[in-house]
Order: C-alpha cells, then sequence, then structure tokens
C-alpha cells in the first residue's frame, strides 16, 4: 500500500468510527467504481435507457400520474451502470422539492453510511419504491408498490447492479416478495431477478433509534454487501 493509501484507510477508519459507532474493517481500495458493474450495455447506453423509461414513467405510471399532493417525481439518482443500488420507501417532503431521492434527514445519514463504506453517491444509484411522495408520508401500500414498481423493476433490469441493498421494511418487503419482519430479513442474503439483496434498516428508523447495536447492526449489512462486491 503506497502512503496516499495508507492514509486515506486511516481517515476513513477515523470517520467509519465516528459515524457508525464501530470498529473499522478495511476494505479493498476503490472497492467499487461507477464501472464496477456489469462488463454489459456501456455507461451512455444505460443512462439514456434510464432516461427513456423517466419520460415514460412520468406519463404513464398509473400511480403517479394519478396521485396529487407530490410536486414532481423523484425518479432516482447516481451512476447508471452503479455496482450498488440502494432502495428506499419513497419520497419525502425534501424529496419532493428537490426532485432528489435521500436528501433530507435519512438521506443525510445515508451519505454518512456511504461515507463511511468509503464512497460518495455518484458512485452508486439511489432509488425509491414509490416515486412520487405520498399525501401525509404515509408508508406506502401494496396497491401504490404495485402499480409504481415495475418501473423500479425496470430500473434495476438496466443498471444491473452487482449487489442491491433495500433500506426499511416497504422495500424489502417488496423487493422479495416477502411479509416477513425487518428484524427477521436484514443481514440475510436474498435475491431479487438474479441480483444479490441484502436488506437493512431505514436511515430514518436509525435516526429514531440512534442505539449502537442498531448502528452495528446497519455496519454489519453494510459490511457484507461491501465484502460481496470486493472479496477480499
Ligand atoms: N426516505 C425514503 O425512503 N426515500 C427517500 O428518498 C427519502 C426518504
Amino acid at each position: 500500500m503506497d502512503e496516499a493509501r495508507v492514509l486515506r484507510a486511516a481517515k476513513q477508519q477515523l470517520e467509519t468510527a465516528k459515524l457508525m459507532g464501530v470498529d473499522f474493517t478495511p476494505i479493498s481500495e476503490a472497492a467499487l467504481g461507477a464501472s464496477g458493474g456489469s462488463p454489459g450495455r456501456a455507461k451512455q447506453e444505460k443512462a439514456k435507457a434510464l432516461a427513456e423509461l423517466r419520460t415514460e414513467h412520468d406519463a404513464t405510471c398509473p400511480h403517479c400520474t394519478v396521485v396529487t399532493g407530490h410536486t414532481q417525481t423523484v425518479f432516482g439518482e447516481g451512476a447508471p451502470d452503479a455496482a450498488l443500488m440502494f432502495i428506499g420507501e419513497a419520497p419525502g417532503a425534501e424529496e419532493d422539492r428537490t426532485g432528489k431521492p435521500f436528501v433530507g434527514r435519512s438521506g443525510q445519514l445515508l451519505e454518512q453510511m456511504l461515507k463511511a463504506m468509503g464512497l460518495s453517491r455518484e458512485e452508486v444509484y439511489i432509488a425509491n419504491v414509490l416515486k412520487s411522495r405520498p399525501p401525509n408520508n404515509a408508508t406506502p401500500t401494496s396497491d401504490e408498490m404495485a402499480k409504481c414498481a415495475p418501473f423500479l423493476s425496470r430500473q434495476v433490469a438496466i443498471i444491473e447492479p452487482a449487489v442491491i441493498v433495500t433500506l426499511g421494511k416497504p422495500a424489502a418487503q417488496w423487493i422479495l416478495g416477502s411479509r416477513e419482519a425487518m428484524g427477521k430479513l436484514r443481514g440475510v442474503w436474498h435475491e431479487y431477478e438474479g441480483v444479490p439483496v441484502m436488506p437493512t434498516f431505514h436511515p430514518a428508523y436509525l435516526l429514531r433509534a440512534y442505539t449502537p447495536e442498531n448502528r452495528r447492526l446497519v455496519w454489519s449489512d453494510l459490511q457484507q454487501a461491501m465484502k460481496r462486491l470486493r472479496p477480499a
């Protein structure tokens, strides 16, 4: 390891300990790059396919074209060929205002988690099961998800991530077609359309219950995802 990498690793160790309240476990350098995904379609092709899907979604989604109360849809953002994709529940107020996923308080914590992993938002892809803000921030119903989520499936098919991390119960349950509780689903590998899925707690839950134990569990889930992306 050269000096710069040693320094970077030491800095990350400090940040991780500070943010997650856990010991740092080194991950390989550049655990994933934007091009770390499949060698399939080129990045530009994927960006174009995502832009087309977004246009189609905004014009035809049976959920988002009918519900009212949101100011704009929040399609998702990040590297079109990301190896790591995060899937949350639905946009909140700040996401609705900006059109970007995970930019409110939960988003700030997600960014800290990414930082602890040695990653940035630009290196991963972040999306939600529902692409418009539910009135009163209500938890998405299965009917709403059934209407909007086929677009998420197509998003996943375009991005071809190597690993998906779901954030919170609605995303985990929808992706896995399960009714199990988070306590049972998280921390264990599952699969969606051939892609390994690691469910973990939603950052909003972590903010409500910011205990050392919950932080340790989330960090352990994220570490499993990193290991899967780049086995040592
Ligand atoms: N919570 C989510 O599930 N998604 C967002 O984009 C923001 C908050």
